[in-house]
């Protein structure tokens, strides 16, 4: 079923303190709020917190997200978390691929589609993030990265496997900069990642696979990205930080 989301990604923000309030906070919304079933709160929160958030919320409503995991399944990495950790905390999804990890932590292709395996064989579902550079926008690049970056870390993938995936499309010109794609960019983009996997996986799969938009996501623009029809919901960062702000964005969904 193609789920519309409303996802948090914290990145590294709250304390464990500070991140329970802003929790509680979209929890006592949440439980006055109808919410149908093919709808769904995810709260990307930093590995410190999920077991204390997985206890606290209505689970039927909002499911708890890592950022990221090893692209190893156990052993000598010091400092790691591996998949298998990460679900067995109560996670049910997890952040793979932020442009963010790609730039500052190198992670390529490559590397991602090990940690997307890693994910699928604990019963994580990945939120694969794609998006194209400024640079690579303005030379007209972006719909040649996006289908790169789906081919080589997900397309690989068996039907069922992938059955299990949402995508993300973050343009890294829109993270954290207040300048959002427009709602036709958006869906121009989000129309050829649903293409490309139609025609990877049939039409039905690609129906099925929720594809969210992230960058610069907020409480002003969230209903008009979502009212675009290959638009499921959103990863949203720094609005995501503020309850009132995200439960406008639960709002639109
Ligand atoms: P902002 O919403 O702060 O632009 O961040 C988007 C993002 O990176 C979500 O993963």
């Amino acid at each position: 079923m193609r789920l519309r989301i409303a996802a948090g990604n914290w990145k590294m923000n709250t304390s464990l303190q500070e991140g329970i309030e802003l929790a509680k906070a979209i929890q006592a919304f949440v439980s006055e709020f109808p919410l149908d079933k093919h709808k769904r709160i995810v709260l990307g929160v930093p590995f410190t917190h999920i077991v204390s958030i997985v206890n606290l919320v209505d689970y039927k409503k909002i499911s708890v997200a890592a950022q990221n995991c090893a692209r190893w399944e156990k052993g000598a990495y010091t400092g790691e978390i591996s998949a298998e950790m990460i679900r067995s905390s109560g996670a049910h999804y997890i952040i793979i691929g932020h442009s963010e990890r790609r730039q500052y932590f190198n992670e390529t292709n490559e590397e991602l589609k090990t940690k997307v395996e890693l994910c699928l064989k604990n019963s994580l579902r990945p939120i694969f993030c794609v998006g194209e550079k400024l640079d690579e926008r303005e030379q007209n690049k972006h719909f040649e990265v996006v289908q790169k970056q789906l081919t080589e870390s997900l397309f690989h993938l068996d039907v069922e496997h992938f059955s299990h995936v949402l995508i993300a499309y973050e343009p890294v010109w829109a993270i954290g900069t207040g300048k959002n794609a427009s709602p036709e960019q958006a869906q121009e983009m989000h129309m050829f990642i649903r293409k490309l996997i139609a025609e990877k996986y049939g039409a039905s799969a690609a129906n099925d696979t929720s594809i969210l938009y992230g960058g610069s996501c907020n409480a002003q623009n969230a209903a008009s990205l979502f009212a675009q029809p290959d638009i499921d919901g959103g990863l949203v960062g720094g609005a995501s930080l503020k309850a009132n702000d995200f439960i406008e964005i639960i709002k639109a969904l």
